[in-house]
């Protein structure tokens, strides 16, 4: 799947976000290898502890399902009402795809028609992994 398609992806799932509290909606859409596409949306709650990012819905459903290899993470985010706009990933998130993914894994940020690619190196250096243990 190209970039433009896995952010379309992203876009579509971010319809499903329950943010009823921050009004922040955020769609993620994982690659694995294999070639399936994983998507996911934030999930708010009252208790608002028990919010899950986007991206960690992703990664979730993927590895519960036997996924462990991942090719891209696109993500689209925003404000409730307003055009999809560049949403980086909270810290929280960014350690769980470095759990999965090497230094150079591929993220993309923005919206289907203005995107960039980052590296995970890049959005998390100096890393604590299952290497520091
Ligand atoms: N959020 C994500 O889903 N992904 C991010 O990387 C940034 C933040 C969600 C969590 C919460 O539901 C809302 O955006 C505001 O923080």
């Amino acid at each position: 799947m190209d970039d433009k398609s896995l952010m379309a992806a992203a876009q579509r799932a971010r319809e499903n976000s329950h943010s009823p509290y921050s009004h922040f909606r955020v769609g993620a859409a994982l690659l694995s290898a294999s070639g399936k596409v994983y998507t996911g949306c934030n999930i708010e709650n009252a208790a608002f502890s028990a919010t899950v990012c986007a991206e960690r819905t992703a990664f979730f459903k993927a590895v519960s399902e036997g996924e462990r290899e991942f090719a891209a993470l696109a993500i689209v985010g925003g404000k409730e009402g307003e055009t999809a706009k560049f949403c980086a990933p909270c810290g929280v998130c960014r350690q769980v795809i470095a759990e999965f993914c090497p230094p150079k894994f591929k993220v993309l940020l923005g919206d289907e028609n203005d995107f960039k690619a980052y590296t995970l190196d890049t959005l998390l250096p100096f890393s604590f992994s299952s290497k520091d243990l």
